[in-house]
């Protein structure tokens, strides 16, 4: 499974990337106005940092603006992945930006049947919203596993972008089930390395040791 970054934090994105956990990174508008960067600038610095797709979403809401947003997005690097809404004229964007042979990440995917018109349209990645599933008291897991099913079905090769992801729980699941990718915020990425009984064993070798008197270096 690909880890993507969820997140325009530059160092935190760096970071990562040094340690090879990062694939690629998604944006959007309210991570863009979290970092208090503007767009095109720390785009093209994540850019210049992560070979990988690095999605930057269009902000119109007709087809044509979102074509003409996406088509100044992805002058900014060759690894730019356009971004474009679930919506009608979100498809149609998506038709016309990947027939031009842009990556388009297809977002706010909240059903299967959202899931296979977009990858009708041509996607490259499609985009469901794990946690704001969870947060409404559906089961976001449930519809990874179920457009996976589709996709499978019929040999779509838009790849599973498992997005809204909050806990390890969901990365574990998500890997489980076979989602192509999975993009989480740094802390979350990170926290996947943490279990207790790892801190609590280490606790306890580093007692131990220093009742050996011993020294290694
Ligand atoms: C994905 O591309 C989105 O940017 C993101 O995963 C949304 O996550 P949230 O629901 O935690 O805001």
């Amino acid at each position: 499974m690909k880890f993507f970054v969820d997140s325009a934090d530059v160092a935190a994105i760096a970071e990562l990337n040094d340690l090879g956990m990062v694939d690629g990174v998604t944006t959007n508008p309210s991570i863009i106005l979290k970092s208090g960067r503007d767009i095109m600038e720390v785009t093209k610095e994540i850019c210049s940092i992560v070979s990988g797709p690095v999605s930057a979403e269009v902000v119109s809401l007709t087809a044509d603006e979102m074509i003409a947003e996406g088509r100044k997005l992805a002058e900014i690097a060759p690894n730019i992945t356009v971004k474009v809404p679930l919506t009608w004229d979100g498809l149609k964007a998506c038709k016309v930006l990947s027939g031009e042979g842009k990556m388009v990440n297809v977002t706010l995917c909240f059903s299967v049947n959202q899931a296979l018109v977009a990858a009708k349209a041509g996607a490259t990645f499609i985009s469901p919203f794990i946690g704001r599933l969870d947060d409404i008291n559906l089961d976001g897991l449930e519809l990874i596993s179920d457009i996976r099913q589709v996709y499978d079905n019929y040999g779509f090769e838009t790849q599973i972008l498992a997005a809204s992801i909050r806990t390890a729980n969901h990365v574990t699941q998500c890997a489980l089930i076979g989602a192509d990718v999975m993009t989480a915020p740094p802390a979350v990425i990170k926290g996947l390395a943490s279990h207790v009984l790892t801190d609590k064993g280490l606790d306890q070798f580093v007692k131990d040791w220093a009742k050996t008197g011993q020294k290694i270096l």
